[in-house]
């Protein structure tokens, strides 16, 4: 890449488009982005067609896009499957042979699926979920570690039209409750447990615990990994290697689905207690997952991808899953800890492997920069063309490490900003196109028209912040907020009529994207998205608690971390192995993600008239502000005070 060039603004370095890149990427000019991106605004329905075709289709659509009382519908008409998209086809084609999926385990040992193989393994398993009286529509929950059988049954699914439920391995017995009970799911996939980090999780004791109260859940699959001892309860479990052997056959049809069929739920955090069931359906979101993927990392038959997300979030579902598979990638999936056994193990995995495109989280890479250049610069890093983060705001520092020290200045980082709801990316540099401006998104992707307004829905000016909201509807949006369509309006579309994302912004002279953070009490912690009232419910269901509120504070590493106001039940005494049993509560019933970094017991919260506690004031405490803005509005302000002084630094 050339030297940096001064920007307009005088404010940041820009970095133009390598010689790699420029004028040999697909879209390989800025002009080529322009023009393209003028067409897919203007006359949406013509360009989104267009790209569609791209898609294998049993039946096209009748029509592109149909607003039906706000709740958008693509492509109706249309019949397509995804698995058949994702691999039939590519093997159709003649590359049966080529490689869908590296699996690095934990371990060190390597295991590679082509495209027919990756076919045989889905059409056998969905064979399994059929047997098992899965069919069309049925809920499975899947809470499995990062193993081939994740995908598998993802894509066995949505091969016979079954709608997936991922929960991330990392929550606890708990929120698996809450989620499988929203989804009203027939079935769990499991295994008995994950390894991590050289020990092994108990999955599979979790998910018994958490489906003791899920009415729903008829069957629970489990895959054999770590051979711990689990309980299997008669009638209900079985082992999945047991029920693949007494499959007749390797084949399964691939069902015809509807464009506008679920293919989705992922739950994510809100600003209420209980997570939203985010739903995706078929071919609005494959497209949107597929044409992302193809130009944000502009991947070529020869490259080895690797995104080190787990699957159990959406990066996972769009850009470990769906989006490469329907480009017929090749695809790494990583099992286990980022700095297991030591902290060169993300390098040594793209020595090993020759990964040239690389996507992960600003956290990790802030995590892998604390440990010092020795561990990448000992490896051969020399296989990467470009890499990419996503997930939180990068910090330039960050950036330029990435940049420097891993892309030895020579790959272009894409930055891109996108959400659970949005299917796949929205804002990001174009490698090709894109001058790149360390922290920035930079541009919208095709069709995505993003604005910024101010709390009166009048337009932000330039450089003036305010919220994040995306104008036009687009294919891999969000359908609806699982049997609460109510919400799904409320949410994203009730302030500005637009939708709504969350996030603050400013959009800078260049028309380029900062994003600034939430505004809601959404909370990034280490890239994970925390609801904070699905937190504090985890707090006040220990025994001794009798409110609780949550802030974040900030955190070199993971960005943000948690910090606990916690009021005690009378009768309860403060004191440090209680805060710990609480912290471990919260760990047991949610995750290690929700964990409270700190936990200040506290005898009064800030509130106002009403009774609403003023989180302003509590983040301006929790961070040690001098000055915690304005507490007239406050039932007792002498509160304040006191919690100041308690405060743990
Ligand atoms: O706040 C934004 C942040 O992550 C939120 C979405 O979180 P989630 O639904 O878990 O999806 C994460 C992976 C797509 C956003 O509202 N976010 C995501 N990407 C970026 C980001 N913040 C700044 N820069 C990004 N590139």
């Amino acid at each position: 890449m050339e030297e940096p060039i001064i920007s307009v603004l005088k404010e940041t370095r820009v970095f133009p488009p390598s010689k790699e890149f420029s004028g040999k990427a697909r879209i390989s000019s800025m002009r080529q982005y322009r023009e393209l991106y003028r067409k897919s605004v203007e006359q949406p329905e013509q360009f989104w067609a267009e790209q569609a075709e791209q898609l294998h289709w049993f039946r096209k659509w009748d029509s592109v896009l149909r607003d039906d009382q706000g709740f958008f519908k693509w492509f109706e008409g249309g019949r397509l499957n995804v698995a058949y998209n994702c691999l039939d086809r590519h093997v159709e084609a003649g590359k049966g042979n080529s490689i869908a999926l590296i699996w690095e385990q934990e371990n060190g040992q390597a295991t590679t699926f082509t495209y027919a193989k990756l076919l045989e393994e889905v059409s056998r398993m969905a064979n399994v979920l059929k047997g098992n009286g899965i069919g069309k529509g049925d809920r499975v929950c899947i809470y499995l570690p990062m193993i081939p059988e994740l995908p598998i049954s993802m894509l066995a699914c949505a091969r016979i039209g079954a709608v997936h439920s991922v929960i991330f391995a990392g929550f606890s017995s708990d929120a698996v409750r809450d989620r499988v009970q929203d989804s009203d799911a027939k079935m769990v996939i499991t295994s008995d447990g994950g390894f991590r980090n050289g020990a092994i999780v108990p999955l599979k004791d979790i998910v018994d615990k958490a489906v003791k109260e899920c009415r729903t859940v008829e069957k629970v699959l489990v895959v054999k990994r770590c051979a711990n001892r689990v309980v299997m309860k008669k009638g209900r479990d079985s082992w999945l290697h047991d029920q693949l052997s007494s499959v007749r056959s390797d084949g399964c049809p691939a069902e015809s689905l509807h464009s506008e069929d679920s293919l989705f739920i992922l739950y994510t955090s809100g600003t209420t207690g209980k997570p939203k069931g985010v739903l995706h359906t078929q071919a609005g979101y494959l497209l949107y997952a597929s044409l992302t993927f193809t130009h944000v990392f502009d991947i070529r038959e020869k490259d080895i991808y690797w995104c080190t997300a787990d699957i159990g979030w959406i990066t996972g579902h769009s850009y470990t899953v769906y989006g490469p598979l329907a480009n017929a990638a090749a695809v790494v999936m990583y099992e286990g800890g980022p700095s297991y056994p030591r902290p060169d193990r993300f390098w040594k995995i793209i020595e090993k492997h020759k990964v040239s495109v690389f996507y992960t989280a600003p956290t990790a890479l802030r995590a892998l920069m604390k440990q010092g250049d020795d561990w990448p610069d000992k490896c051969n890093l020399k296989s990467l063309r470009l890499l990419g983060t996503v997930g939180e705001p990068i910090n330039p520092e960050a950036w330029m490490w990435y940049y420097t020290v891993i892309g030895r200045k020579h790959c272009p980082v894409v930055d891109t900003w996108w959400q659970t709801e949005t299917g796949g990316i929205m804002i990001t540099p174009l490698p090709g196109a894109t001058p790149l401006k360390p922290g920035s998104a930079t541009l919208p992707f095709f069709g995505i028209v993003p604005g910024i307004v101010k709390e009166d829905g009048s337009r932000a000016k330039e450089n003036e912040g305010g919220y994040l909201v995306i104008r036009k509807p687009w294919p891999g949006m969000l359908r609806t907020v699982w049997k609460n369509p109510e919400r799904y309006k409320h949410t994203y579309f009730e302030q500005f009529g637009v939708y709504l994302t969350g996030d603050s912004a400013r959009c800078d002279r260049d028309g380029y994207f900062w994003i600034m953070g939430r505004t809601d009490d959404v909370i990034k912690v280490a890239g994970h998205r925390l609801g904070t009232a699905e937190v504090e419910s985890h707090l006040v269901s220990h025994p001794t608690v009798a409110e609780a509120a949550i802030v974040p504070i900030l955190d070199v590493v993971k960005g943000q971390a948690l910090y606990a106001f916690v009021i005690l039940k009378k009768g309860n005494k403060p004191s440090d192995r209680l805060r710990q049993d609480i912290i471990t509560h919260v760990a047991e019933h949610m995750g290690k993600i929700a964990r409270p970094e700190k936990l200040q017991f506290a005898d009064d919260l800030p509130k106002t008239r009403s009774g609403k506690i003023m989180r302003r004031i509590l983040k301006a405490i929790a961070e040690g502000a001098k000055d915690l803005g304005n507490t007239t509005t406050l039932a007792d302000p002498s509160v304040v005070e006191k919690l100041a002084k308690g405060r743990i630094a």
